[in-house]
């Protein structure tokens, strides 16, 4: 998420600098080569030579500069709650280099009252105050990787200050950046919004996979009931079922909304009836396609399932977070062979076994025993998966034809 914002403000007229701890990452950034799929490589090649943007591992280069933006990963604990190690390890080196004046924004998804409780104690352990000697501020990030028809530019901005002339100048940051700035009264709403709307996301696709589920008891297609219900000029806004929710935003954004309900003594029902539904979904998949293989092959020793889509989400080849990874190791467990086809993930490991992408031919949908859709990439052809499967499993619904089968409950 750090690049895209990288190359918007470069793009603005503002010379910059990307720190990262991955030297891989800076390597490649100072060659020029993007390593984002949805990442401009020849505006990134012309920033670069241009001396508009190099990456470094170093932090002293937040010393030189005027705005320091953090848009380090956040996310789950295996102990149940939020990590925030990569925003506070950062935060500190910030906060030893921290000399007046300067703005420090923070972009990552942080459970509402971070900015405020987690990094500027840090920022302010060196004796300078925010207000007088330095501003900080909450702009969430709202890009969603692999949607083409919006960017940084155009999707307008919510910035929250600790105080109004830190919302006043991160404002006018963000106004040489994009189309729009919404500034709002705190950070704490400003964290929240970033919240709440990834958590509605991850509620309605919940609700999108229960639909999926009554329909499959009712024999009747989710996708043509979505399709109807989109005809509604107003009042509905339609989310589809899905093997689960995948990547590392969305699924984050619901834990974090409840874990903030749980600290304020509230409930967030909704919430967690979600998360239940759509993490169930991984294992439904798996258990209804090892079920539809055995049922179809009467007993052969392992057959053989062709995966189609192993990324998290169409248009992109980031795999961290996957359901499709998780759902191809259940498969490998119930003793299923795998193979999978992705356009934009040429190799993947699976439980320690290196697989590469086959091609989607006659040959390569013929050979398998059974095709799973799991990520509905444009580039895929899905009249060749119709024609020539011998069984195939649906749960995104991609293909409206008598192969569909939806998940039962
Ligand atoms: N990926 C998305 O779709 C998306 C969308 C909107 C918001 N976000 C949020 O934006 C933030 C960043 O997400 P991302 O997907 O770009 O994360 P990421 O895991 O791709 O990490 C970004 C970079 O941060 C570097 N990094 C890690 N720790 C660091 C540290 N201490 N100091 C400096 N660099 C460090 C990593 O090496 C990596 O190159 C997260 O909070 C995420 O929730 C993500």
């Amino acid at each position: 998420m750090g690049l895209p914002q990288l190359l918007a403000a470069a793009e603005a007229g503002f010379p910059t600098v990307g720190i990262d701890i991955d030297t891989t990452v800076t390597d490649r950034i100072n060659r020029g080569v993007s390593p984002e799929v949805d990442t401009d490589p020849e505006l990134l090649r012309q920033m670069v030579a241009g001396g508009r943007l190099k990456a470094t591992t170093d932090f002293d280069a937040v010393c030189d500069s005027d705005c320091v933006v953090f848009c380090v990963p956040t996310s789950w604990s295996p102990e149940a709650s939020p990590d925030l190690s990569a925003v506070t390890s950062a935060a500190r080196e910030v906060g030893r280099r921290l000399r007046s004046p300067k703005l420090i924004v923070l972009e990552s998804t942080v459970p509402p009252g971070s900015t405020r409780e987690v990094i500027l104690p840090l920022l302010e352990a060196g004796g300078l105050a925010v207000g007088s000697d330095f501003c900080l501020a909450f702009a969430p990030e709202r890009l969603d990787p692999g949607n083409t028809s919006f960017s940084t530019l155009d999707i307008p901005k919510v910035v929250g200050g600790i105080t109004p002339t830190c919302t006043a100048l991160a404002s006018r940051f963000y106004s040489r950046l994009t189309i729009e700035v919404h500034p709002v009264s705190s950070p704490e709403v400003a964290e929240a919004t970033k919240v709440f709307e990834n958590t509605f996301r991850f509620v309605n696709i919940g609700l999108a996979n229960e639909l999926a589920q009554v329909c499959s008891s009712l024999r009747i297609s989710p996708r043509e009931v979505l399709d109807a219900a989109s005809t509604k000029p107003f009042g509905f806004m339609r989310h589809s079922p899905g093997p689960g929710v995948g990547g590392r935003c969305i699924p984050l954004a619901p834990r974090y909304f409840r874990w903030t309900a749980q600290r304020q003594g509230v409930g967030s029902k909704i919430t967690d009836a979600a998360i239940a539904v759509n993490d169930r979904r991984p294992e439904l998949v798996a258990k209804e396609t090892v079920a539809r293989v055995h049922e179809a092959l009467a007993g052969q020793a392992r057959p053989v399932v062709l995966i189609v889509g192993m990324a998290y989400k169409p248009g992109v080849g980031d795999v961290r977070g996957s359901v499709a990874l998780t759902i191809a190791s259940l498969l490998k467990d119930a003793g299923l062979r795998v193979q999978y086809h992705d356009p934009f993930v040429p190799t993947i490991a699976i439980d320690g076994e290196r697989l590469a992408s086959l091609p989607l031919t006659e040959d390569s949908i013929r050979s398998a025993d059974c095709t799973l859709i799991l990520c509905p990439h444009d580039e895929i052809d899905y009249e060749a998966i119709k024609t020539h499967s011998r069984c195939v499993l649906d749960p995104i619904n991609m293909i409206s034809s008598g192969l569909q089968r939806d998940l039962p409950s």
